[in-house]
């Protein structure tokens, strides 16, 4: 990667000799809006006489790029003795000196705007893109100073169980949290949490001796897992209900929970718990079987793990020691027979209390997740480790973070944060019921596929890029990118706290924020690319050794286009503050618009000689075209980059 003299070489070529100024909250090498933003702000510190970092806190990108491409804020840069602020803004852009980086810029109220100058754009941009190549939009300063480590726990469906809406989202967000972070140079270990361990497992294993059969487990392993379990929690209903009655009376559930299912499953826990070597032979045979269905479906949404941990990780060593530290200061207490905390006794109300150990002696949720952070603390030596977990568990992370200071560990809890989500509504329910993702990815390409044959249908002229799969009927189905891409428009549309409701129509629609039209426009630019290159007949069209022209791009299309380029790293910057990925899709979705336009502009360009642009019709030589195809390669590069990181499968076969 260039250095900053090297960028500071470049812009004496385009007749700005000034060098950077230093202000440590920019970063011109990632970021070339804050090539820009740096020089402005040494402009006006030189013209007000103040601080230059201060003047550079004072620029602001702006998101309306039709107003302007940065807004310089009046008043935060604190001038003194100034009676009307509006006034100081006229003449300070009157005394601001010209520079080749902008047009005039204009004062609007206190903001002063300006636009990039369309004649350096193109120079600034296009090598500056091409040199940082796929680490365009990325930051690895971070690493740089030692790489930083995070554990990215997401999607930890439950076996038994449905994988459902929950951990859907889970595997989607989670994905793209750790995508994030290697682009911000961390080092990720994505781990999956598997719900393997515990009353739910051992309710299923009672099933298994009533229901279970080998031959319907050879068939379907997963509709059969949940067969089962749906038949023995039908049975266990009755003893669940005399016990949640016995409670809501205030009498012990001892003795209702001392015999029938209740007293089987709780000896089968205790016997897993034990290390009984039958009982864990039993564990491990289901929790194979239901990895191996797992882990295609995992890669036709593109997503992998580094790690399949679970419930069944945590040791119980680490356990015994949590539990002795807590009973030392006394934070746990007994209660009916289990051990509990009462968070009212530590200031925290609202918190409620939990049960740490269960009064049959074996371990809860609670307790495991507990000792899998300190356990993967050890293992893992991390800086940050993230739980992307609905929102329904906020309370329950909030407990686990305050029990480790209770521990003494906030040491630990300050490394731990729960990225959090909203629930999906309105699933089918034979969907709910499914414990198979690879189901509810069918499902997806079976929507997709008679949404967008009913948009044809409508008489809307869509391509298809030919690659969309038929559905099929296992959970091994090859990739399908409209199905993925119908789902993230449902998905990453809103911010992550919103839940959404699995709305058909919506998940083709080809307006809004859609994948589908960012998929589209994606394979658009591709083949654009491809006849560029003058692909068949002659090689390259005789651009690709050309000289670019950079004339051909001064058209308000390409310079909209290069604009939205210039912004990317700032969108991955945020994003990755925020962890919300909505505000990156619907920047791609600007960014598609703008390379949409460039496109037809070209197309109506080169049909009738001279199409709507506002630079005179240009000669289609070898130059142009190289120029032309650099920057559609820029844009596709963006583009595909910024499609990466939301898990947007790439259509360009
Ligand atoms: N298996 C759990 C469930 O389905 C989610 C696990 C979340 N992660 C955790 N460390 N608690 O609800």
């Amino acid at each position: 990667m260039a250095s900053l003299t090297d960028l500071e070489g470049r812009l004496a070529g385009l007749g700005l000799d000034s060098p950077f100024p230093d202000v440590p909250a920019a970063n011109a090498l990632t970021k070339p809006i804050d090539i820009y933003r740096l020089h402005l702000a040494s402009l006006i510190a030189s013209t007000l006489e103040c601080d230059v970092a201060a003047a550079y806190e004072a620029i602001l990108t702006a998101t309306d790029l039709t107003l302007a491409d940065l807004a310089v804020v009046v008043p935060k840069l604190k001038p003194k003795d100034v009676k009307d602020i509006k006034e100081f803004a006229v003449e300070l852009v009157q005394k601001l000196p010209t520079s080749p980086l902008y047009a005039v810029p204009y004062s609007d109220g206190v903001q002063l705007r300006f636009f990039f100058s369309q004649k350096t754009l193109p120079l600034l941009m296009l090598p500056y893109i091409r040199e940082r190549g796929t680490t365009y939009g990325e930051d690895h300063a971070q690493g740089l100073r030692g790489k930083k480590k995070v554990i990215v726990e997401f999607s930890s469906p439950n076996i038994p169980g449905e994988f459902n809406g929950t951990h859907l989202r889970s595997t989607i967000i989670g994905s793209f949290v750790a995508k994030m972070h290697e682009c911000m140079g961390w080092d990720v270990v994505r781990m999956n949490y598997l719900g393997d361990w515990g009353k739910d497992l051992a309710l299923f294993a009672v099933g298994w001796e009533k229901y279970g059969s080998e031959e319907a487990l050879e068939a379907d392993p997963l509709d059969h897992i949940m067969d089962v379990f749906h038949k023995i929690k039908t049975d266990f209903q009755p003893e669940m209900d005399a016990s949640k009655q016995a409670k809501n009376e205030n009498k012990s559930t001892a003795e209702i929970e001392s015999e029938g299912i209740f007293a089987q499953r709780d000896s089968f826990f205790k016997k897993l718990e034990d290390k009984d070597k039958d009982t864990l032979a039993f564990w491990k045979r289901f929790r194979d079987i239901a990895l191996a269905k797992l882990e295609p479906a995992y890669a036709r949404l593109g997503v992998t793990f580094d790690e399949y941990s679970g419930e069944s990780q945590p040791l119980q060593e680490t356990m015994a020691e949590i539990e002795a530290t807590l009973t030392a200061s006394g934070v746990l207490q007994e209660s009916d027979g289990s051990q509990i905390i009462n968070f009212e006794n530590h200031g925290n109300k609202g918190l409620g209390t939990v049960i740490v150990r269960a009064r049959t002696g074996s371990s809860t949720y609670f307790l495991r997740d507990l000792a899998a952070a300190v356990d993967r603390e050890k293992t893992h030596a991390f800086d940050k480790m993230i739980y992307v977990v609905a929102s329904k568990q906020n309370s329950h992370f909030q407990q686990i973070f305050k029990t480790l200071e209770l521990l003494g560990r906030e040491d630990l809890a300050v490394k731990l944060q729960h990225v959090n989500f909203g629930d999906i509504t309105g699933m089918a329910p034979h969907l709910k019921k499914t414990m198979s993702l690879g189901q509810m990815l069918n499902e997806c390409a079976e929507i997709m596929q008679a949404e967008e044959a009913k948009l044809e249908d409508d008489g809307s002229e869509k391509q298809g890029e030919g690659e969309d799969d038929t559905a099929a009927s296992n959970d091994e189905a090859g990739s399908d990118p409209a199905a993925v891409g119908g789902l993230l428009s449902l998905d990453l549309f809103g911010k992550r706290s919103h839940g959404y409701a699995f709305d058909k129509k919506r998940m083709a629609a080809e307006e809004g924020d859609s994948c589908r039209t960012i998929q589209r426009e994606y394979a658009n630019l591709v083949s654009v690319i491809a006849e560029l290159k003058g692909s068949g007949g002659d090689e390259t069209g005789g651009s690709e050794d050309a000289s670019p022209d950079h004339a051909v791009l001064q058209r308000d299309e390409s310079i909209d286009l290069l604009r939205m380029m210039a912004q990317y790293p700032d969108v991955t910057a945020a994003t990755f503050k925020s962890l919300e990925p909505h505000g990156l899709l619907s920047y791609l979705s600007r960014l598609v618009e703008a390379s949409a336009a460039e496109l037809d502009d070209d197309n109506a360009g080169d049909e009738d000689g001279a199409g709507p642009s506002s630079a005179a019709p240009e000669e289609d030589t070898a130059e142009s075209r190289k120029a032309k195809l650099v920057l559609y390669e820029s844009a596709k590069q963006v583009l595909g980059h910024g499609m990466n990181l939301l898990g947007i499968p790439l259509c360009d076969e």
